[in-house]
């Protein structure tokens, strides 16, 4: 029966086909076949990429149409070179030759394939498109759950991949400073129609200047990644600002936040500094470790420096005012017995009038002379009287030694060393938590030394980075800071451990939120409750079905549900390596990138800057002779002050 009727068929179709053309059943086959399959293989095998990669339906839509227009140029270009004729006789060959049975697959079925590309480009995207919205309103709420689950982990996977393939860029030529290779993003809001035609999908998680500009928080558990994180950040901005480092800008002064700089509009040189707060032994390496990046990004070696490793600062540039404030305060904090130093004589010997503040520990311990004073301070009977009195008690020998011994356990730390002003990128280490009231007391005075000389010397866009914040940050006034560093052209970034360290107390932790608005950075880690709660929550159908047994009869209801962005389960399961941003309750997630300094060249914005290399001052005083100097100084001076009172007496 069935073979009559194909016989049928077949005799028909050769009935109507124009002569020279032959019919056979295989020939039949065959020519279904070579249509069919491209445009199968094709479609499916496009569809299968696309969820491979996990890509958004609105992605392939973009692929489509760009095959399309492809495929229009070559189709144009095909038949202006050859011209309509021709081709439909290549066509029309192709299938007389199939319906005969004369299969040469790889020409024609070739051909086809090539033909189809638009249809299966389409069905692809259409087939996704329909497994999306399906997916999205699914009463099957597992399955849906399931199908959710596996589109995260393809397009983790395929974030991956792309880390490993490609080097990952540390910034882009809009400014934005690249952290992580992105595989997801939700948004608090639906995605209107436009939106989706219009949609790009960014493929690296990154944060730019005006949102550094904002401050951001980092936090994420021991060993998560932070401080590798942080180094990407940091290499990234550097090259991003080199790129517009001593470019005019087209606004005016008030207008740009370029136009700071002083009187002109060219956008100020760069300079980052890296706090480690959490001190210890690694510290000396990561260091170092950093800043062998910094130069391998291209920075000069000599404006890379190290606190206090390699480098030391200059406290004697501070004003007198705040020196005597910071000597009184690194005293105290040093050892009890300090509590007992004289504030008095500080103030006598820094703010003596018509003498040039002193410019390193030596010239400082030299002046605690009472002849010297009295003659400063000719014409002030006040101070006169103190110094009388000073003198008198004798104690201004042991205040001499209780400063040398100051000086002496500060090392070269800040006496009299390199301006900050030398730098482009600068590693400070802070001492270890275990001394926290010395780590404090450093980081107040390195906070003052900044705040003067980037107030008081060429304006620098600077990037203060705090790793392990916590350490510091029951002794550090942040609000100050960040208020400070605002003014100084500064962005701030803070890494904690978690939420809850990022301040002393609760309010703390409140107030600091409430000023980073440039997002917040979270890696893996347990507190994560918080976070979750400020990335804010969206509406989400919410499906209830009507079950009998265990089989859906039918009936339900649907209702809307404000759900997390982000739920706190799912910042909790976050591999690490992997960060999530937080930002305006757009949540985007990614995978954090090595800066591998050996499989980068020198970036060539800083690179082939033409003021890459400028002198740079050096230190202003050798610090071991320094040391020297003061013992000689103290042996000297010490006999004299103790015979100085009594000789007034006699
Ligand atoms: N993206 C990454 N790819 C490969 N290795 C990484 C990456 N991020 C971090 N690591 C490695 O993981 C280890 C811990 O990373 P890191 O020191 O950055 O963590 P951390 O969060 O700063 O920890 P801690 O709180 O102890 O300072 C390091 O050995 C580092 O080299
Ligand atoms: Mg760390």
């Amino acid at each position: 029966m069935e073979v009559v009727h194909r016989g049928g068929v077949i005799r028909r179709l050769r009935e109507e086909l124009p002569v020279g053309w032959q019919v056979t059943a295989l020939g039949v086959v065959a020519t279904v076949v070579a249509v069919l399959a491209p445009a199968f293989v094709l479609t499916f095998g496009l569809f299968l990429w696309a969820r491979r990669q996990g890509w958004p339906s609105s992605r392939m839509r973009n692929l489509t149409l760009t095959l399309l227009a492809a495929w229009l140029f070559g189709a144009v270009m095909q038949l202006w070179q050859v011209g309509w004729p021709e081709t439909l006789r290549v066509l029309t060959e192709a299938f007389r030759l199939l319906l005969s049975g004369h299969v040469d697959w790889a020409n024609t079925v070739g051909v086809l394939a090539v033909v189809e590309v638009p249809i299966a480009a389409v069905a692809a995207w259409v087939v996704l498109r329909r497994q999306e919205v399906r997916m999205m309103q699914s009463t099957q709420p597992r399955r849906a759950m399931r199908w959710q689950q596996r589109t995260n982990k393809n397009r983790r996977n395929a974030a991956l991949r792309r880390a490993r393939q490609e080097i990952t860029p540390m910034s882009r030529l809009s400014g934005l400073v690249v952290l992580a290779q992105q595989y997801r993003e939700e948004k608090p809001r639906e995605q209107l129609t436009l939106e989706y035609l219009r949609a790009r999908h960014p493929v690296y998680l990154g944060v730019t200047d005006e949102e550094l500009n904002r401050h951001i928080t980092l936090t994420g558990q021991t060993g998560a990644g932070k401080t590798e994180l942080l180094k990407r950040l940091t290499g990234g901005w550097t090259e991003a600002r080199w790129r517009t480092y001593g470019q005019k800008s087209s606004q005016g002064v008030s207008g740009s936040p370029d136009g700071r700089a002083t009187g002109g509009a060219a956008s100020p040189r760069p300079l980052t500094i890296f706090v480690d707060a959490k001190g210890g032994e690694q510290s000396t390496d990561l260091a170092f470790e950093w800043a062998d990046t910094m130069e391998a990004i291209g920075l000069a070696p000599e404006r890379v420096g190290v606190f206090p490793f390699q480098d030391g600062l200059n406290m004697w540039a501070l004003p007198p005012a705040q020196l005597v404030e910071t000597i009184h305060e690194l005293a105290k904090t040093e050892h009890r017995f300090y509590d007992t130093l004289q504030r008095g004589l500080l103030r006598l010997v820094l703010e003596a009038p018509n003498v040039r503040p002193p410019a390193n520990s030596v010239e400082f311990l030299r002046r605690i002379d009472p002849q010297q004073l009295r003659k400063a301070w000719d014409g002030h009977p006040g101070r006169l009287a103190q110094l009388q009195q000073m003198a008198q008690s004798g104690t201004l020998a042991t205040d001499l030694i209780l400063l040398d011994d100051l000086f002496g356990t500060l090392g070269h730390d800040f006496d009299a060393q390199r301006s900050i002003q030398d730098f482009d990128a600068l590693f400070v280490s802070l001492p270890g938590t275990e001394k926290n009231r010395v780590a404090a007391a450093k980081a107040r005075l390195l906070v003052e030394l900044l705040k003067f000389e980037l107030t008081h010397g060429a304006r620098r866009e600077v990037l203060f980075v705090f790793d392990e914040w916590s350490a510091v940050s029951e002794h550090v006034d942040v609000l100050q800071l960040l208020q400070t560093a605002r003014s100084l052209g500064g962005r701030v970034v803070l890494s904690a451990q978690s939420y809850a360290t990022l301040g002393s107390s609760e309010q703390e932790v409140n107030r600091i939120l409430s000023v980073m608005g440039g997002g917040h950075l979270v890696m893996a880690g347990n507190q994560v409750e918080e976070w979750a709660k400020l990335a804010g929550t969206r509406f989400r159908a919410e499906v209830g079905a009507h079950l009998e047994g265990e089989s859906h009869v039918g009936e339900g209801t649907l209702r809307m549900q404000s759900q997390f962005t982000v739920s706190p389960d799912e910042l909790r399961q976050l591999p690490e390596r992997d960060v999530v941003r937080i930002k305006s309750g757009v949540v985007q997630f990614g995978t954090v990138v090595k800066l591998d300094a050996t499989k980068r060249l020198p970036s060539k914005a800083i690179h082939r800057h033409p003021w890459r290399q400028i002198t740079t001052a050096g230190p202003v005083s050798s610090w071991w002779r320094l040391g020297e100097e003061r013992r000689e100084l103290v042996q000297r001076m010490v006999p004299q002050l103790t015979a100085g009172p009594s000789k007034d007496e006699g």
